[in-house]
């Protein structure tokens, strides 16, 4: 269904000196990618992840790849199933630096059986959605000052991976059951990650609808189908056929599954493109999410859920 051919390459990211950018999970698969051509196009990448070795090992890779080149990688330590460690990993980055170009809430899990965090959030709803909305809102003050200070208003920007499986969810968000703990069978697992996927293609758009009038534009991708460190989790038989169809199956590469991110985040094309939308790779905004991202009533909605888990903090 979604055309093999990438349209935007590597060579296609523009010249990134003076950004600065955040990057979830870019230790590993598509998000070690993303932040590896972030930092060769010249922009300075914070890895935002929960192990300093995973990431030091990362950009000691990175580093050795480059020729020669001096890549401007840092650690930023936050553990997306803990909301402490989320305002906190936020606030820190407020003592480093005084701007944020890019934002990539990429670091994800996938069907992961069902747990409450001490958050009492289930993992796959508070990884992939609560966790990257408040980090987004505790940068936003730094997200609209770096805006202002900008002539356009469409280089500051926030992308959201989220997934194909979406659509594997259900039609709309569980207002009385977010946990989805009442959702037994085969599918409950790729169920939750369905529904905490589609909460994190509606929340690029209600960023966008409230922000991009001050510069900061927003947008949801679905990087692909990659062979990544993704697919080890779901012990169920589902599970199995998923790990055994990646490993017959060809599968994108990493790099692959980091261009759509790195279009939405950096080409001139994407704002024009389709602000707020999801992305099939790559640049392709997917009218299948319509019906969501046209739900202002239940966005708007969602966003008070995810700003009532910030609220909890303060
Ligand atoms: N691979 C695919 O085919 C595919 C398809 C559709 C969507 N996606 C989405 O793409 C994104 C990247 O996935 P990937 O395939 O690159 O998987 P991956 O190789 O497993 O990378 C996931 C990253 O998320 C990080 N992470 C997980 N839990 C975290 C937590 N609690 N706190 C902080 N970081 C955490 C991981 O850190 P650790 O190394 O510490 O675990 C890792 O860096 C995910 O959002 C995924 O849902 C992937």
């Amino acid at each position: 269904m979604h055309s093999k051919e990438p349209e935007f390459s590597e060579n296609d990211i523009p010249d990134l000196s003076g950004y600065v950018a955040i990057v979830t999970g870019g230790n590993s698969g598509i998000g070690y990618e993303t932040a590896n051509q972030l930092a060769l196009h010249n922009a300075r990448v914070y890895i935002a992840s929960r192990s300093q070795e995973r990431v030091n090992q990362a950009i000691g890779q990175m580093s050795q790849a480059a020729m020669g080149k001096t890549l401007d990688l840092h650690f930023l330590q936050i553990d997306l199933q803990d909301l402490k460690s989320v305002k906190a990993a936020a606030k820190h980055f407020l003592t480093l630096e005084t701007r944020l170009d890019i934002l990539i809430n990429n670091a994800g899990v996938m069907t992961v059986p069902f747990k409450l965090t001490a958050d009492g959030l289930e993992t796959q709803w508070q990884v992939n959605y609560v966790s990257p909305h408040v980090f987004t809102s505790s940068l936003m003050p730094l997200l609209l000052s770096t805006a202002s200070t900008l002539n356009t208003k469409d280089r500051v920007r926030v992308v959201h991976v989220s997934s194909d499986a979406a659509f594997f969810g259900p039609d709309t968000v569980q207002w009385n059951d977010v946990n989805m703990t009442s959702t037994k069978g085969v599918m409950e697992l790729w169920k939750r990650y369905g529904h905490s996927k589609q909460a994190i293609i509606r929340d690029a758009k209600e960023l966008n609808d409230r922000y991009s009038s001050q510069g900061i534009t927003a947008y949801s991708v679905h990087p692909g189908i990659v062979k990544s460190n993704l697919q080890g989790h779901d012990p169920t038989l589902m599970g199995k056929v998923v790990r055994v169809a990646m490993k017959l199956g060809a599968g994108d590469t990493p790099l692959h599954g980091a261009l759509n991110s790195l279009y939405c985040a950096t080409s001139p094309s994407a704002p024009v493109q389709g602000q707020g939308r999801f992305f099939v790779p790559v640049g392709k905004p997917d009218s299948r999410a319509d019906k969501w991202i046209k739900d202002r009533e239940g966005n708007s909605r969602l966003w008070e859920l995810g700003e009532s888990q910030l609220k909890r903090l303060q």
